[in-house]
Order: C-alpha cells, then structure tokens, then sequence
C-alpha cells in the first residue's frame, strides 16, 4: 500500500489547503516584490508608452528616439539632408500638404463652379440696355491684351499642372493608368516649373502697370453698397475705368498673387541654380512655401473661376473689349459711365465709318 493511501484524510485536506493558500498568498506578494526591490534601493527598467525611459536606459528605445529626432548616419549620397533618416517636420508637412490641403481645398474650386452655375440660371447674363449704336470706345491697347492674354493662358496652364501634382494620384490615376499619370505629373512639374516664370514676370508688369487705375475711391463705396447691379437688372451703380469688383481682383492679384508667385520662386530657385539670401533653413522654408503656395493659389484658381464668368459669359459686351481692344459706346455707358464721360471729353469715342485704324495699339494708360 502506498503512503498516500495510508495518509489520514484529514491531515491531506490540511495540505491541500495550506497549498492553495501558499499559491494564493504568492501570487498576491510577488508582484509587489519589485516594490520591495525599489524599497531596497534597487532600480527597475521600464519604457513608458511614449518611448522615455523610466528609472533608466533602454538602448532600442533611445536607438528610434534619436532617429525620430534627426539623428544623422552616413550616406554616400551628398546634399542636405541626405544622412539623415527620419525628418520629422518633412513627415508634419507631408501629412498637412496630403490631408487637409489635398483632400479639402480644391472644393473651394468646384463650390464657386457651383455657385456661378447658381448665379447664371438665377440672374442670367447681364445684357445691354440699349440696342448697339457702332460707336466704339478704345479699352485696351495692344500691350495690355498681350499681357492680360500671356497672364491667362500662364495662369491656366499653372493651374492645371499644380492641381495635377496636388491631386493628379486620385484623381488622374483611374483615367490614365500608373505610367501615364507617371508622364503626366513629371511633365506637369517641367511645365509649371518654367511657365511659372513667364506668369512671375507678367504679374509684376500687371501689378506695376495697372496699379494707377486700382487706387479705391468713394465711387467704389457706392458701387459696393449697390452690390456692382449684379442682382439687379436695370442698377447699373456709377464706376470710373475700373469698377470697385475689379479693383477687389486687381488687389488680390497684386498681394496675394505675387505671394503666391514669391512662394514658387522660393520653390524653384535651387532648380535654377539660385542662392536665394534669406533661405537659411532651405527645407522648413521650402516647406512653409509649399503650405503657403498651395493654399493661395487654389483659391486663387476659384476666384479667377468669377473673373473668367464675369469676362465671358456674365457681361455682354466685356470680352470684346478684351479682345478686340474695343467695347461698344453702350456698354462703356452703362457700366463704366465716368469713364465713358471722360472718354467723349478727349474726343476717343470712334464713329462707325472711321473703322478701328489709327487706335489700335493705344494702352490702357493713355485712357
Ligand atoms: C480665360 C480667362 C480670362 C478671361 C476670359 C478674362 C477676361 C477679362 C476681361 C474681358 C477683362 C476686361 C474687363 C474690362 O474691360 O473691364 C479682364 C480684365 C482683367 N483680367 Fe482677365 N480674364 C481671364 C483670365 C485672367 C487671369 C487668369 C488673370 C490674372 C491672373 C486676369 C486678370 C485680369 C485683370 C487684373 C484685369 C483688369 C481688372 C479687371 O477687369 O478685373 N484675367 N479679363
């Protein structure tokens, strides 16, 4: 027989449960053993949950620590930057260029697209009062449509190929496959990187050119007050050469334009070779560049949307002035009627049998 079975029965209850209070009663104390450790001096190593060390070293997560901070290592590739793993301020940046700029902005684009589209089927176009007469007014000389004409075709190719880097991946991607969006946006950069500097030359030309004519007035007030006779059919508020409407854009191209022109030669001078002095940290300021230009320009993309209506199919009689350098003596009347008055003044007004010679080529400043 063994000696288990000849144990008495009551003395192996006892074991058995002296046992389990034995395991109970560790099971509680033993993890309060480090506790006991501290008290005796001892330190323990532990990683809080952003990656510090608490009560001492932890090499792996002091190794991605530092790396996370810029630490720098060696690279055969030379350049600013190149030893350095992990850029965390590039990641913020990317993040912010990709998320809200990239996902949100370029609705500000469609929303006025939309509102235009209201604003047409509500108002309709702004027709002329009275019927044509023949007689012209000289608006815009050679110079000045050559200038205003490069500044839009620039301006509408930069707007292509930046939305095209902005958000070409989403949207180009499922209409011209990988390799040819992979074309498009390298050809988009190259584009917008040269054309760019056509655009920069033409907007200071603009800004210097036509400042003269954009200098606010009380008759600006008026009009604004007025609502410029938009939603009106027959107010047509008094306006000199420029109506306050077109002093507003003219002031937005003139600020935050030639920011957003500053914000891409910041960008594109290291592809022109240019040390450009007040670029001391080059990336974070290329950076802030980046943020800046992307966010005015695609507003600026939304507004040009309402110049472009109010050039074209809003206003009857607008464009021909823009193009052929001439508007009818009605449409100077009724919405520019101080400057048509200073016009019959000098004697410019030109009878219909004179035809358009010996005009043409006039500027803008010599009205
Ligand atoms: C297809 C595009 C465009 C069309 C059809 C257009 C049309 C016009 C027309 C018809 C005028 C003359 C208005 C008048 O005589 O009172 C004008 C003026 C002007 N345009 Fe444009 N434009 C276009 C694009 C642009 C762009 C992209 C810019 C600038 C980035 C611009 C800047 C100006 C400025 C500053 C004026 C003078 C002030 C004003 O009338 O608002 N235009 N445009």
């Amino acid at each position: 027989m063994s000696a288990a079975r000849r144990m008495d029965p009551k003395r192996r209850r006892r074991i058995g449960l002296w046992s389990l209070a034995l395991v109970l009663g560790l099971s509680f104390v033993l993890p309060l053993g480090s506790y006991g450790l501290h008290w005796l001096g001892q330190t323990a190593v532990a990683q809080d949950i952003t990656g510090g060390i608490v009560g001492g070293e932890n090499p792996r997560s002091n190794f991605w620590n530092a790396v996370n901070h810029g630490a720098q290592g060696y690279s055969a590739v030379k350049g600013e930057g190149a030893n350095v793993l992990v850029v965390r301020s590039a990641a913020e940046w990317q993040q912010f260029r990709q998320g809200t700029i990239a996902k949100y902005l370029p609705w500000a684009v469609v929303v006025m697209a939309v509102l235009i589209l209201l604003f047409h089927l509500i108002f309709g176009k702004q027709k002329l009062d009275q019927p044509l007469s023949g007689r012209k007014v000289p608006r815009w000389g050679w110079f000045n449509r050559l200038l205003h004409w490069t500044t839009a075709v620039t301006f509408i190719a930069l707007a292509i190929t930046g939305l095209s880097m902005l958000i070409g991946r989403e949207l180009l991607i499922p209409l011209l496959g990988k390799e040819g969006f992979a074309m498009w946006a390298q050809a988009s950069i190259q584009v917008h990187n040269v054309v760019g500097l056509v655009f920069a030359v033409c907007i200071a030309l603009m800004v210097v050119l036509w400042v003269w004519h954009n200098i606010p007035n009380k008759v600006d007030v008026a009009w604004l007050k007025a609502g410029g006779g938009l939603f009106s059919k027959n107010a047509h508020p008094s306006a000199g050469r420029f109506n306050a409407g077109e002093k507003i854009w003219f002031w937005l191209l003139a600020t935050g334009g030639v920011v957003v022109v500053l914000s891409g030669l910041v960008m594109v001078s290291p592809n022109y070779g240019i040390e450009l002095a007040f670029l001391n940290d080059v990336r974070a300021q290329m950076q802030q560049a980046n943020v800046v230009h992307a966010i005015l320009s695609v507003l600026w993309t939304a507004l040009a949307l309402g110049h472009i209506y109010i050039g074209t199919a809003g206003t009857e009689g607008a464009f021909e002035g823009m193009s052929t350098g001439y508007v009818s003596e009605e449409w100077a009347r009724q919405h520019h009627d101080l400057w048509f008055e200073k016009m019959v003044e000098k004697g410019k007004v030109v009878e219909p049998s004179r035809g358009q010679e010996g005009v043409s080529g006039q500027t803008v400043s010599s009205h």
